[in-house]
This record gives C-alpha cells, structure tokens and sequence, in this order.
C-alpha cells in the first residue's frame, strides 16, 4: 500500500513540525520544495541564485522552475511507496502540473491535510523559529525549546540559524502572498474530496495527534 500526500497550511502553520511525525512513523520521503531551494541555494547552483531572488523576499518561485524540480523528484523510485509533499502546491498552476505528473507517474494523491491556523498568530511563530544547522530540525523560542538547552535533540548538534525569510519585512509578504492563493487551492482539493482539515492552533503533539489519526483512517 503507498501513502500519497500533501500538507498544506499558511507560513508557520507547522508543515515541516509534522511532517517529521509523518514521515517517521509512515516511512514515506519528505518533499519540501522550500527546503529543496534552501539547499539549491546554499550550493549556490544556478537554480539556487535563481530562486533566491524570490524565497529572500518570500515570493513564489516562478511555477515553471518549482514544477520542474517536483517532477523530477516524483520520479525517482523513493515514492513507490508513497510521499509527502510539503508546500506544494501553492497555485492552481502547481496544482494541475502536480495532477499531470502524479497521473503520469501513476502515483495518484491519497489526502491533502490542511493545517488550518489563525493567521494572526503566524508572525509569532515564524519569527521565534530557529533550526539546526546539522540537521534542519526545527525550533520555537517559546513553543518548542530543545530538551537540553543549545542541543538538537535529534542530532545533538549545537549550531543553530535563523532562516532569511523569517525577518520581519520577509514575513509580512510571505504571509499575505501565500492567504492570497491559499482559498483557490483549498477550494480545488476540496471539489475532488481529498482534503482533510485539521486544526492547528493547538500545540504541536495535539496537532499530532490530529493528523494521525486521518491517516490512519485513510
Ligand atoms: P517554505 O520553506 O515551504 O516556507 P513556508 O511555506 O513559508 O512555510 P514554513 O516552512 O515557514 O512553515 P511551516 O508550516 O513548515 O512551519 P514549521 O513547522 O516550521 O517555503 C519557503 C519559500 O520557498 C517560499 O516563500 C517560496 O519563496 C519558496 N517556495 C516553496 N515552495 C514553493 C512553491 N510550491 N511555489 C513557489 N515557491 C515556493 O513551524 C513554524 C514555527 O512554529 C517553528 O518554530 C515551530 O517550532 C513552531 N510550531 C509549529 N507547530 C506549532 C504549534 N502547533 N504550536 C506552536 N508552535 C508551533
Ligand atoms: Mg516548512
Ligand atoms: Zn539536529
């Protein structure tokens, strides 16, 4: 049995929290096309210097660009046995290529959760966020502290970064580009009864909790 799926939810609505529950206990790989930029961008490739252009001031990457590195990594064998796509798509042009290439591909979507936040407390959380430099684990000042102050739990790494996009200029228009696309796309996955909503104003395991309990009832 394969497990297909996308998370979807507004700048800091907790994708990448969750998607280390998921991907742990479904043993599915983990998608992320913003974390596909970041490391394209800290390779310095010419898709990266591209790219920067936009995740720096927390624009979309042109859908041609992000589509072409979605296809390709939907090709590869790893997803055979499912995937799970996080933060995309986030157009309807990303969501008609994804039902191409997933067709294509045979690999046909099982759900999409969306992680449903009040947007007012997203500012809060993107600019408490910190991340391990080793292993991209993510932190929250206040929400998520590290068992053992100053070390990873995950990898016991001590070097952490705050993400560029997470300044307060980025932040703003990250938050009203993505509410802007985001009622289109909700609509589209919910016409096709794939999408799963889940609360996610509430702290992390309960939101855990949540999700997996619609997975499990897949
Ligand atoms: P991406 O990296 O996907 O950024 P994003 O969508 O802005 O989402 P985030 O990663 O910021 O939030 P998250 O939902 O993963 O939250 P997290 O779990 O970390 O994309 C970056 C950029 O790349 C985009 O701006 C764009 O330029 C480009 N890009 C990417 N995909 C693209 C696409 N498809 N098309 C075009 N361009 C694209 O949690 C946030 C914080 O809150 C953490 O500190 C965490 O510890 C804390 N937290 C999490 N859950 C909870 C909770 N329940 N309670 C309290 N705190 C919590
Ligand atoms: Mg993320
Ligand atoms: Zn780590």
């Amino acid at each position: 049995m394969s497990l297909n799926l996308i998370l979807m939810g507004l700048p800091g609505a907790g994708k990448g929290t969750q998607a280390q529950y998921i991907v742990e206990k479904f043993n599915i790989p983990h998608i992320s096309t913003g974390d596909m930029f970041r490391e394209a961008i800290s390779n310095e490739t010419p898709m990266g210097l591209k790219a920067k252009e936009f995740t720096d001031k927390g624009n979309l990457v042109p859908d041609e660009v992000t589509n072409g590195i979605v296809k390709d990594r939907l090709g590869k064998d790893d997803t055979d046995s499912g995937y799970l796509l996080d933060g995309y798509p986030r157009t309807l042009d990303q969501a008609n290529a994804l039902g191409e290439m997933s067709d294509e591909l045979d690999k046909p979507l099982d759900a999409v959760i969306y992680i449903d936040v009040d947007p007012n407390i997203l500012t809060d959380r993107l600019t408490g966020r910190f991340i391990c430099k080793k292993c991209g684990a993510t932190y929250h000042k206040l929400y998520h502290m590290p068992k053992v102050e100053g070390t990873c739990d995950v990898c016991g790494g001590h070097e952490f970064f705050q993400r560029e996009d997470d300044k307060p200029e980025a932040v703003k228009n990250r938050l009203d580009v993505n509410i802007k696309m985001n009622t289109p796309l909700i609509s589209y996955y919910k016409e096709r009864n794939l999408l799963y909503n889940v609360d996610g104003n509430k702290n992390i395991d309960d939101v855990w909790q949540e999700v997996d309990k619609v997975l499990s009832n897949l």
